[in-house]
């Protein structure tokens, strides 16, 4: 820097206050800075970090049901509520208040299996377009046992959103089979249950919202590992389970007790409904109090009817039977169902009580001997295979 130059500047170039009038001004060759507009740029950048992830889809919960609606045939509480619960989880993060602090509301979805638990928190999921992961709690253990602690959750979601901690820091984490870790028994043993209470207790902290380090190389926890800080305070927590055997809790409750002396004799038995669960209920089934208290929202889903499944084979987006049409039209053969045919899929089914999984085995079942025969039915300029009741009911391909 030269001494001729640096004597004719005397002003900060960018606010144009002189030398005196401010603490320090940084001079160089042919510019100057003022401590003030140093500090301004520092805060500036530091905004600049804080940048909102832009989370642009709308949040109204009706808008975030018609999505839900596209993929999930059905469960039109289970979407209502559950778009509700999304939409206040990202008001609470996008506009947090001044002087109040809103509680965090995670969401447990109760349900027959293969109803739509995962499929609704993965839609929505994909409609924020955050990071998600499925965690199976029957997977974790606490910390210091032979298991997946339930950190690991922590190191998927980071994966999930490629390392981007901000981004992980506002996704959906959904815990699987959370019915698996209920307590055995009603009484509290005194002997530590490592399976399932132990779980609950490690996951309190973590579902309520704690600072997690967590190496970032997969691996063991040593000194000297390098750790990533993540706040899991904005994660939203969704626990799914099939709940086997609640509905008999909620009957009990329900109908009463018979037993003691002002009884009352319940002539008509009310049967558990799914709809009514109360923590109570959760809790009577070994969900640890604590635990319940931090998914403020239950909601839940029922069993499909038949109706249903074949909505779900023909209507939702990219559902079984557009993927098969597609598989064949690849051998140039179009693929059609019988209204009765498809009524006779749903049927069989039902009487496999696994839900719309059910669904893809059965069609595979049905499809299995037509697409192992597409050589032939091209030879033959054989271009449509109509799948009547019949051929649901004994499949067997056209050569049969
Ligand atoms: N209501 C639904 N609408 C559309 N598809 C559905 C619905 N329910 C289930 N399915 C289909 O069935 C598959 C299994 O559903 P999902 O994984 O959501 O079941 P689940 O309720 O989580 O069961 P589990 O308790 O066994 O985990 C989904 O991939 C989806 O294709
Ligand atoms: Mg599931």
């Amino acid at each position: 820097m030269s001494e001729e130059n640096t004597k004719q500047i005397t002003h900060c170039t960018f606010c144009g206050s002189s030398k005196e009038a401010v603490k320090k001004l940084v001079v160089s060759e042919s510019v100057s800075i003022c401590s003030d507009c140093v500090a301004l740029c520092q805060t500036l950048i530091d905004d600049d970090n804080d940048v909102e992830i832009d989370f642009t889809p709308e949040h109204e919960p009706e808008v975030i049901k018609d999505y839900l609606d596209l993929h999930i045939i059905g469960q039109h509480d289970a979407k209502k509520v559950l778009s509700v619960a999304i939409a206040n989880h990202y008001k609470r993060i996008n506009k947090p208040p001044k002087d109040i602090e809103i509680q965090k509301g995670n969401v447990l979805i109760v349900g027959p299996t293969g109803s739509g638990k995962t499929l609704l928190a993965k839609s929505a999921a994909k409609y924020l377009k955050v990071p998600f992961i499925v965690a199976d709690a029957t997977s974790l253990t606490e910390a210091g046992y032979v298991g997946d602690d339930v950190e690991s959750m922590i190191s998927m979601l980071i994966n999930a959103a490629n390392g981007d901690i901000k981004l992980a820091e506002r996704g959906i984490i959904f815990i699987d089979e959370i019915d698996k870790i209920a307590r055995k028994g009603e009484s509290t043993s005194i002997t530590r249950d490592v399976s399932g209470e132990g779980v609950q207790q490690a996951l309190l902290k973590l579902v309520e919202g704690t600072t997690c380090r967590i190496p970032k190389e997969a691996g063991r926890k040593h000194p000297g590992t390098d750790m990533n800080e993540i706040n899991t305070k904005d994660i939203l927590f969704i626990a799914g389970g099939a709940f086997v055997g609640l509905k008999d809790v909620i009957a009990n409750r329900m109908n009463g007790t018979s037993i003691g002396f002002n009884a009352t004799v319940v002539d008509v038995k009310l049967e558990g409904d799914l709809s009514n669960v109360s923590p109570d209920d959760l809790t009577k089934y070994g969900m640890i109090p604590e635990f319940i208290g931090r998914f403020t929202t239950t909601v839940s889903i029922q069993e499909l009817t038949k109706e249903q499944l074949v909505q779900i084979l023909t209507d939702v987006k990219n559902n079984y039977i557009s993927q098969y049409q597609y598989l064949l039209s690849l051998d140039n053969i179009a693929l059609t169902f019988t209204s009765e045919a498809l009524d006779q899929i749903a049927e069989n089914t039902l009487l496999l009580k696994t839900g719309a999984r059910g669904l893809h085995s059965e069609i595979e079942r049905v499809l299995m001997p037509h697409m192992f025969h597409t050589k032939r039915y091209k030879e033959n300029n054989v271009t449509n295979i109509n799948i009547d009741r019949e051929l649901v009911l004994r499949p067997k391909s056209l050569y049969e």
